[in-house]
């Protein structure tokens, strides 16, 4: 059995440096939080959910807009929709906007999401499911991933008949986060399910579940089969799990988390806008500062201060090593010349799997 978790695997032809994901998350995944999931060691990161509906409706609510960088591949760009022309039109435009596979939300337990047909509720409707994999495998040159549930209901095993149907639909992997849709993220994920789609495709199949640690990665790779393990919750505000789980387990300084902070505040700046950052980072300050590195009086401090140059200013203040963190850090980024900004495909408000 090989757990590496460096060895190198491919995704339909697509080379990919580790057995470590980074999981789609919707109101989080945002391109600061891909770039630096790839530098503390995933081998594949992907985009929250975009909205194929929003390709139609351009009015739809929106976040804001999907930005791909250089240093962010491979990537994966996450769909949904319940209509295979618009998700083939989708498809094309994560192909051309570079991206290296398109993936296909099929996991959304949101009623929002569900109620129109897409996400989770595609379980219950193979035919369809697999209509929609066709439509977006025979649109693209890319590979098609399906990331889904175990199925709608408790207990379902479902993804275990949809599963082999969607490969020969078209899928070159599939995801599987073994909860029901019903439970969202309550109990625990089952991966003896895993371990039975594993042996029933022939395509890599990724692990998603309560991976928080190396050695939890490790027994889901050993006793799954999977090609990788796809770590979620665990790394919000806290890439250092990703560096933990290939094997380094040096904790963060507190000038380390500062400075990691201070840049993803900047570049989701960049990405959102000044006013949708500030709502949208304050659920960060927790997680990055949380786990016992600041006390609790200083988290809720930084949520109560009324702009993000104020809150800046006192996690420097803080830390103030941080600083030159954080000049290294910049110093590090690719050229902004050499992304692509996808405006046609807008962020979901409303998200998960
Ligand atoms: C806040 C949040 C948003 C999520 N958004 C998405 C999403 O957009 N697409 C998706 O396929 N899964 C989404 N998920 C599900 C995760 O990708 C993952 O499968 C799940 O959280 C289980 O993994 P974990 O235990 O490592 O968190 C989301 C999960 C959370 C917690």
């Amino acid at each position: 059995m090989n757990l590496d978790l460096s060895a190198h695997w491919s995704l339909g032809g697509v080379d990919i440096p580790g057995r470590l994901v980074l999981a789609p998350m919707a109101g989080v995944s945002v391109q600061a939080f891909r770039r630096q999931g790839r530098r503390y060691g995933a081998g594949l990161v992907c985009s929250e959910m975009v909205s194929v509906a929003g390709i139609q409706h351009r009015n739809e609510r929106t976040l804001g807009y999907l930005r791909v960088g250089a240093d962010e591949h491979p990537l994966a760009i996450q769909i949904f929709g319940s209509e295979p022309e618009a998700m083939a039109e989708a498809a094309r435009m994560v192909e051309a906007a570079g991206a290296d596979i398109v993936d296909m939300n099929f996991g959304c337990p949101v009623k929002k999401v569900t109620k129109t047909g897409a996400g989770a509720s595609l379980l219950d409707d193979p035919d369809h499911a697999c209509r929609l994999v066709d439509a977006v495998a025979s649109a693209t040159e890319l590979p098609v991933s399906v990331k889904m549930r175990r199925g709608v209901e408790n207990s379902s095993r479902v993804c275990l008949d949809v599963g082999p149907r969607l490969v020969e639909a078209g899928a070159s992997s599939l995801t599987l986060h073994p909860r029901s849709a019903k439970q969202m993220y309550t109990g625990t994920a089952d991966h003896s399910l895993t371990a039975e789609l594993v042996s029933l495709v022939d395509v890599p199949v990724i692990a998603s579940g309560d991976v928080t640690s190396r050695a939890r990665a490790q027994s889901v790779l050993a006793t799954t089969g999977a090609s990788a393990v796809m770590v979620g919750r665990a790394a919000q505000g806290n890439p250092w799990v990703l560096r933990e789980i290939m094997g380094d387990d040096r904790e963060p300084s507190r000038e380390e988390v500062v400075a990691e902070l201070v840049l993803f505040m900047r570049e989701t700046v960049r990405e959102l806008g000044d006013q949708r950052a500030f709502g949208f980072l304050k659920k960060f300050y927790g997680w990055y500062l949380g786990r016992g590195r600041v006390p609790r009086p200083f988290k809720q401090e930084l949520v109560q201060l009324p702009s993000l140059d104020e809150v800046e200013a006192r996690l420097f203040e803080a830390a103030p090593g941080a600083r030159f963190v954080l000049e290294r850090l910049l110093s590090e980024l690719p050229d902004p010349a050499d992304e692509v900004l996808l405006d046609s495909l807008p962020i979901s408000i409303y998200g998960g799997g």
